[in-house]
């Protein structure tokens, strides 16, 4: 069974950030096999990694849309993000220094944080959106990159 499952709960209405989205719990679901197949180490890793990659850019492009459509919480929810992601970098390191290993407790640690962000803080997003913000020109390429093109299917 899949760690996290896409579900209502995680729809913020805004289409762009909701496909972008799915694509995450996929990359999550995918370490989450990894580790359970008990593939090589490196399979865990590079998945990780892959997930680790993909947030980032849709981290960025969450707060670019946030901030050129004028969203008051823009900077307190680039805060978050990046609360997130220098967990994820020092935990990182614990991993390549061989500290520490991908462990269920971690694969829940990150199925919480995204369940609860998403949940939270982007649907709070969703909903101002909805009345405020309109999609910007650059999203249609970006959207294809991030969703059609699977550039992160391609970096192996
Ligand atoms: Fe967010």
């Amino acid at each position: 069974m899949a760690l996290l499952e896409w579900n209502a709960d995680l729809h913020t209405g805004v289409q762009d950030i909701d496909d972008q989205h799915a694509v995450l719990v996929e990359l999550l679901n995918a370490v989450h096999e990894a580790v359970r197949e008990r593939r090589d180490a490196l399979a865990g890793l590079r998945a990780l990694d892959e997930l680790i990659a993909y947030t980032r850019s849709h981290f960025a492009i969450e707060e670019r849309l946030m901030g050129e459509v004028g969203y008051p919480e823009h900077a307190e929810h680039r805060i978050y993000h990046e609360a997130l992601l220098d967990q994820i970098g020092a935990l990182r390191q614990r991993l390549d220094t061989g500290e520490a290993t991908i462990s269920a407790e971690l694969l829940d640690f990150l199925r919480v944080w995204l369940t609860r962000h998403i949940g939270e803080s982007d649907r709070r997003f969703g909903d101002w959106y909805a009345t405020h913000g309109s999609r910007p020109a650059w999203m249609h390429e970006v959207q294809h990159a991030m969703v059609a093109r699977r550039w992160w299917q391609f970096s192996k």
